[in-house]
């Protein structure tokens, strides 16, 4: 898709050859067992395919919709969820799947909800990390990339649904809207 106001800040190639590694790396800390994946809707899906496809191990996958009250993002952390999981996190090794951890306010919700579950053990992939964004504390085991606080899409992330199916993940230049204007990735 050709568009002026895009800049290219990830190739498909080096998204694709970061996921690999992540992969490798999942494969070796998980040796036996059934990994369960958790992709968050909607963005992370585009990452969930091609992370599970790189892990050598028995995986599970499962789906979570999550809300945040409006777009304006607080500290607040009022977030709900929108479609619950299909399954039982009892005993299971969880890998929550996300495509970029802004606030840090949707994750570190999720993952309170998710421990009164139980699960034997919960970790989380972000393929994106804006660590200056953060307000509220997570832990990410799995980075993809750290990336500055620019306005990004593709590869899952959109600007009003737009972009999500672009293979590169790429800066928007000029994000409709006021000059000033806070404009949250995703
Ligand atoms: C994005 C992203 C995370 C969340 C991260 O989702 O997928 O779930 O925002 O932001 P935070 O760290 O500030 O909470 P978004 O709400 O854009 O939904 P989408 O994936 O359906 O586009």
């Amino acid at each position: 898709m050709t568009d002026s106001s895009l800049r290219v800040l990830l190739s498909a190639a080096e998204i694709q050859a970061r996921i690999q590694e992540l992969g490798k790396q999942i494969t070796a800390d998980y040796p036996s067992g059934t990994l369960q994946l958790i992709c968050i809707l909607k963005g992370a899906c585009f990452f969930l395919a091609d992370l599970a496809r790189a892990i050598d191990r028995e995986v599970r996958v499962d789906f979570m919709g999550i809300s945040s009250y409006g777009k304006g993002k607080t500290s607040s952390g009022e977030v709900r969820v929108t479609k619950d999981l299909d399954i039982s996190l009892e005993d299971s090794d969880v890998l929550v799947v996300e495509d970029i951890v802004d606030s840090g306010v949707t994750l570190n919700y999720l993952i309170h909800i998710l421990e009164q579950r139980r699960p034997k053990s919960i970790r989380v992939a972000a393929l994106l990390d804006k660590p200056d964004r953060r307000l509220r504390p997570v832990h990410v085991s799995y980075v993809g990339f750290r990336i500055p606080d620019e306005f990004v899409v593709g590869f899952g992330l959109d600007y009003a649904e737009k972009y999500r199916n672009l293979n590169d993940i790429c800066v928007l230049q000029e994000p409709p809207g006021a000059p000033g204007q806070c404009l949250l990735a995703g």
